[in-house]
């Protein structure tokens, strides 16, 4: 029998994003809040003579995710090899959940499966620490995705530490039509703040309150994306959607990182399936945090 490892990888959103300048690097400073929330994809890896991938999007379009070597989770595979020295491929499969370019961090959430599970499948056992360098290295949300939960990302998004958060919460997402590319968002925020500059990102005391009192309300109020001017002048079609959740009794209303996803902060399944009713188009219900990626069957 082939073994095989498969390992499922979170979504994520960010409860406040805060953005700074354009640095030296062609990074933006970050001081964010990631949450991660219940809707999975899955990579299952085996062992083959020279790397292959197949994708399938379940309820999603992955029709534009790449199948060659720039896919990202194909890069983390090729990255831990190299990193222990081993000359190993794999036969890839991706089972989609997580909406294409939507802001919810999907590719970056099929790199932490593909470094989860090649890991596993190699039987390297690579420190927790080492694993969320090699992550970071794959892109600004990847370390986030490996570790799950909620968490404060500095530095690009990838510099992490632990936050205090009681209970959980619903989201009712919203994937938007079409994607939205994050560099664009990025270009697009940039153009909005040159006359009036960025100051630098800081994390709002009122949300790490909001999290650690499990105060669902108080956290609606104190949600908030730096990139979301960006996002709505991209597609100002977004900017009526959130008004919508709102008018529908949603806590709270914010577009998820880069966009076009939106988000709808509820208090429990049945408020969320409420809300999630009036849109006129299919949303995913989700439950907040879950865990980052992880084995799932081997
Ligand atoms: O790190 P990642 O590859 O996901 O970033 C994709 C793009 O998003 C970067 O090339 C950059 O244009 C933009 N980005 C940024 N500042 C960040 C994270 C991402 O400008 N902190």
């Amino acid at each position: 029998m082939t073994q095989s490892v498969t390992v499922s990888a979170p979504a994520k959103i960010n409860l406040s994003l805060g953005v700074g300048p354009l640095r030296a690097d062609g990074f933006h400073p970050l001081a964010t809040v990631f949450q991660a929330i219940g809707l999975f994809d899955e990579v299952r890896v085996r062992p083959a003579e020279s790397d292959i991938l197949t994708v399938y999007g379940d309820g999603v379009d992955a029709s534009d995710v790449p199948t060659d070597g720039s896919n990202i989770a194909l890069k983390a595979a090729r990255l831990l090899a190299k990193h222990h020295s081993v000359d190993e491929y794999v036969e890839m499969h991706i089972h989609k959940r997580i909406p294409v370019a939507g802001g919810l961090a999907g590719g970056s959430a099929d790199a932490a499966a593909a470094l989860v599970a090649c890991d596993a499948l190699w039987g390297l056992r690579t420190p927790r620490d080492e694993l969320l360098d090699l992550a970071a290295e794959l892109g600004s949300d990847v370390p986030f995705c490996v570790v799950g939960g909620t968490a404060i990302g500095l530095g690009r998004g990838e510099v992490l530490s632990p936050v205090m958060s009681r209970g959980s919460y619903w989201w009712v997402v919203v994937p938007g039509e079409g994607g939205l590319s994050t560099p664009s968002v990025y270009a697009e925020f940039d153009r909005l703040i040159a006359d009036s500059g960025a100051d630098e990102p800081e994390v709002s005391d009122s949300l790490l309150s909001a999290l650690r009192a499990g105060d669902v309300e108080w956290l609606g109020t104190a949600l908030s994306n730096d990139l979301q001017r960006a996002a709505l002048s991209l597609q100002p079609d977004l900017a009526p959607l959130l008004e919508q959740g709102l008018d529908a009794s949603a806590h709270g209303a914010i577009v998820s990182g880069s966009g076009p996803t939106t988000v709808f902060l509820c208090e429990s399944r049945e408020h969320a399936l409420e809300v999630g009713s009036t849109f006129d188009r299919t949303v995913l219900v989700a439950e907040a945090p879950v865990h980052g990626a992880r084995v799932v069957s081997r």
